[in-house]
This record gives structure tokens, sequence and C-alpha cells, in this order.
């Protein structure tokens, strides 16, 4: 349909699975918080129990950068070799991928980088720290192979609900946090996806709700968990909230993509690439698919939090 369709490499994955790519068009997804990202769906008594939902099933156009920074066949679970002091289980990546690929035939293969460690608290995210590099260095790792850093997926808290002193400097960290990351990723206006934690340990967790809930930022979107139900540890979200939680997080994402050509995409685009899309349009019959964003000289799609 579009030009980049017709760059198609074949790659064969560490699993031996070969997988057709179109490299140029990747999308690629980054997932950092701590443990209900990293996924504990399943986990029960620190052993997960093998069940794989069917939206988080394997499929060929959903990929995940392994800790060796190789693309491979994503599976259940995404961040087992990430955050590997405790058992993972279900979180929210697979279906997201597939709950995008399902609504929106242009996002192409979806490339997951899973980041998130149990038990982190945003200090231990700073800018400069082990974590943060990490996060930097396989999101560089993930263009390398060619792609697009289409959105950061952001999921924690819980750890900084326990001091009055964490919870009242959340907001100014996680900002900070944020803007460093679009700044390293010279990715200004990078869209990110937080989840407002529904409950928590802390006795400060509503201070760290607001936090979130208030948070203003160009293309920041929030996502509440409240009403997900959490395993008998009371700790984490189950196997079916965090599949509830992907299609949340798909859907989110896909309010701040430009929905058609018949939006109001002449008002936000230059007049050259109007024209372009005009006589393009002349030339097909099938309504098409949304692909502003892949455009160089398109401006940065604005969502605002809350709206
Ligand atoms: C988990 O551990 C608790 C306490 O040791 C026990 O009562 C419960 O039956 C265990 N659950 C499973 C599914 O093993
Ligand atoms: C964050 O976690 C680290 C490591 O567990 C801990 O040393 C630190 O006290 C925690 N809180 C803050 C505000 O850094
Ligand atoms: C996981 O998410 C739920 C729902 O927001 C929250 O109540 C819980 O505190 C979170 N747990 C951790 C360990 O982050
Ligand atoms: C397009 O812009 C007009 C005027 O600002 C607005 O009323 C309308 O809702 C917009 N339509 C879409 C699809 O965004």
């Amino acid at each position: 349909m579009i030009p980049i369709y017709l760059f198609y490499a074949v790659l064969l994955t560490s699993s031996g699975v070969p997988v057709a790519i179109a490299a140029s068009q990747r999308s690629i997804f980054l997932l950092a918080g701590q443990s209900n990202m990293s996924g504990r769906g399943g986990v029960v008594n620190g052993t997960w129990d093998n069940y794989i939902p069917p939206e988080s099933s394997p499929n060929l156009a959903i990929l995940r950068l392994s800790a060796d920074l190789n693309w491979q066949l994503a599976t259940e679970p995404l961040h087992r070799d990430i955050d590997t002091t405790k058992a993972c289980g279900i979180g929210p990546g697979m279906v997201f991928a597939s709950s995008l690929l399902r609504k929106d035939s242009s996002i192409g293969v979806v490339g997951l980088v899973p980041c998130a460690v149990g038990g982190t608290n945003i200090s231990e995210w700073a800018p400069g720290g082990e974590l943060y590099k990490g996060l930097i260095r396989r999101a560089e790792a993930a263009l390398e192979g060619g792609g697009k850093i289409r959105g950061l997926l952001w999921y924690q808290g819980e750890s900084d609900t326990v001091s009055r002193e964490d919870a009242e400097s959340y907001k100014n960290r996680v900002q900070n946090f944020f803007l460093r990351v679009r700044a390293d990723l010279l990715l200004p206006v990078l869209p990110i996806i937080q989840v407002a934690l529904a409950s928590g340990e802390g006795e400060y967790v509503e201070m760290v709700r607001e936090a979130q809930l208030g948070m203003d930022l160009v293309n920041l979107r929030t996502v509440d968990a409240k009403g997900l139900s959490l395993e008998s540890d009371g700790l984490h979200l189950t196997t079916p909230s965090q599949v509830s939680l992907g299609r949340m997080l798909a859907d989110t994402f896909l309010q701040g993509q430009p929905s058609s050509i018949t939006s109001n995409a002449s008002r936000t685009h230059p007049r050259s690439v109007t024209n372009l899309l005009d006589s393009f349009l002349r030339c097909v019959k099938k309504p098409l698919e949304p692909f502003f964003d892949d455009q160089p000289s398109s401006p940065p799609h604005v969502l605002k939090n809350r709206d």
C-alpha cells in the first residue's frame, strides 16, 4: 500500500522461527517501571502457573528485545531475563501489542523492549542510575535494526508510597525522568502512557496517585488501574487484570494517533504533504490507514493528560 511495506527482511530469531519484518516500519515500545509492568499475573507463592491467555499468545508480528539485545519472537513472560530476581508471569505488554495489531493495521511489526524491574522506586530510575542507563541503552539498541520508538509504557510508584518524603517528591521525580528520557532519545514529544496506582502497601498511595493524575505534560496520558483485581498476595494484578490493562493501554495509545485522513489532517500538516495526499487519494479507492506519523515533515501530535 505504501512504499515502506516493500522493505521486508527475513530475520532468524534465536528460537529458530523465521519472522518477516518490515524493519523500517517496526513500531518500538519501551516497557518500564516495577513489578506490575514486568508482570506477576498468575504468580502465586513465587511460582508462575504457566497459563497464557489467548490475548497474550505469540504472534509473528510481535518481537521482544532480549536481555542480550537480540530481537526474538515475543513470548510470556516478557521480562523473564530482565527482572530476574523474582518469578515473572503475565504483564500488559503482549496484550498491548496484539490489541494494537488488531486495531491499527498500519502499526507494522511491534517491537517490545522490556525494562521493568520489580520493587524499584523512582529514585532508582533517576537519570544517571543503572536502571536509567539500561533503559536508554536498550532503547538505542532497539533502534539499530530500524524502526521508530513510538511510546513508553510506565507503571511504577508503589515503592514510593511508603515514606511521605518520597510521595511528596514523586511528581517532580517522575516528570524529571520522563523529560530526560525524551531528551536523551532525542524524541521531545515521545508519547508516554503511565498507569495510576489503584491502591498500595504504603500509607501515601493517595499522594502518589494524585501526583500521577495531576501530571500535565504534552503527550502524556494516564490509564487508571482502579477496579482491576489483585492476586491473593494483594500486591499484583491478576492475569485477567493484565489483559484488561493491556487493552486499555492500546486504546489510550491509539486515541492519541490521528485516526484518519478525514480528521483534521489538513490543519495539522504542511500544505505540500496535504497536496501529496490529495493526489494519492485520487489513485486509491480503499480507505487509507493512518500513516501521518511516519511522514518526517509532520508535526508532533499533542496529547494532553486527562483530556
Ligand atoms: C501458597 O502458600 C500459602 C501459605 O503457605 C498456602 O496456604 C497456599 O495454599 C499456597 N497456594 C498455592 C496455590 O500453592
Ligand atoms: C529507593 O530504593 C533504594 C534501593 O532499594 C533505597 O536505598 C532508597 O532508600 C529508596 N528510596 C529513596 C528515596 O532513594
Ligand atoms: C500493582 O498495581 C496495583 C493496582 O494499581 C496496586 O494496587 C499495587 O500496589 C501494585 N503493586 C506493586 C508492587 O506495584
Ligand atoms: C477538527 O477541528 C474542528 C475545529 O477546531 C473541531 O471542531 C473538530 O472537532 C475537529 N475534528 C476532529 C475529527 O478532530
